[in-house]
């Protein structure tokens, strides 16, 4: 069994970014600025922001974090959104979600330039993306299939089962691994929460992506083996013999699951740290993009 280890392929990625951003620096270019809106104060949110502001000051991006309260209004929010989207020092940006339950999601995400959309959550990136065109792919996704290319996985031909349909993961992630591309020409078969008999699909499958939001809900009698397992999930599991009270647990059992798996990625360490990295991948994209106009 190996490890799909995200950290040091993030950390890989990052530094690839930021012998980029030196030689920018070198010639006198403007250093691409990432900003990112931030509504209320949960909890797993806060870290996540805060460990993407942490991860451009690294590769020597500029960042900027739009900190509002959990009660800020749509229209409050919707005027933030306007700000970035026409302030040119911005080359991309992110809202971060779940947003508080009285602010419209799709609403928020169609009024994002799609220039400057670098998590691909507008319309016309999931739309771009979905017919092959140049987009910004999501980061999650983006990061799963960066990393399968990177550890010379083959998933031509293969069956993969992603568990889960969100927008952000399972629904992205299906499309792109059953297109013509890296990491892709699969066959894929997406289950979810209303799947018969999901054992039988996750059996055969010579790929798991796992993206459904239940601590470790995927066992070692469910897969077979030889299996290549990608877990997406990542919640806090209530633990009273650690410090902050929780602990980190993906969707997958990993006591059982690893010793049938050819592939695993850890969790913590796993998808999480590459979600970032291709969000600065794509902030790159934006920023080169925007000095071509
Ligand atoms: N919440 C969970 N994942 C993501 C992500 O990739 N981007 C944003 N904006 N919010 C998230």
């Amino acid at each position: 069994m190996v490890l799909l280890d995200g950290k040091k392929t993030s950390g890989d990625i990052k530094s690839e970014i930021a012998i980029v951003v030196s030689e920018m620096k070198k010639n006198n270019k403007k250093v691409p600025h990432l900003a990112a809106i931030l509504v209320g104060t949960d909890g797993a949110s806060m870290t996540y922001v805060g460990a993407k502001v942490k991860a451009c000051k690294l590769v020597g991006f500029d960042s900027t974090l739009v900190d509002l309260p959990a009660d800020t209004s749509e229209e409050i929010l919707m005027a933030e959104i306007e700000k970035l989207n026409t302030n040119t020092d911005v080359d991309g940006f992110i809202v971060q979600l779940p947003l508080p339950k009285h602010i419209d999601e799709q609403k928020v995400l169609k009024a994002i330039n799609p220039d400057k959309d670098v998590d691909g959550f507008h319309p016309t990136n999931v739309g771009r993306m979905s017919l092959d065109l140049p987009c910004f792919l999501p980061a999650t996704p983006f990061g799963v299939l960066e990393l399968l290319e990177r550890y010379n996985i083959e998933t031509s031909g293969k069956d993969v089962v992603v568990m889960g349909r969100s927008h952000i993961v399972g629904r992205p992630m299906s499309i792109l691994m059953s297109q013509k591309r890296k990491a892709g020409d699969a066959t894929v078969t997406l289950v979810h929460s209303r799947t018969k008999n999901l054992a039988s699909y996750t059996k055969k499958a010579d790929i798991i992506i796992v993206a459904i939001g239940i601590s470790e809900f995927l066992k070692g009698d469910m897969v077979k083996e030889g299996v290549v397992i990608v877990d997406v999930g990542i919640t806090r599991v209530p633990d009273a013999t650690k410090k902050k009270g929780f602990r980190l647990a993906g969707d997958v059992e990993f006591a059982s699951v690893a010793p049938k798996a050819s592939f695993i990625t850890p969790v913590p360490g796993g998808v999480g740290p590459m979600t970032i990295a291709m969000l600065l991948k794509n902030t790159l994209l934006a920023s080169t993009r925007g000095q071509e106009k």
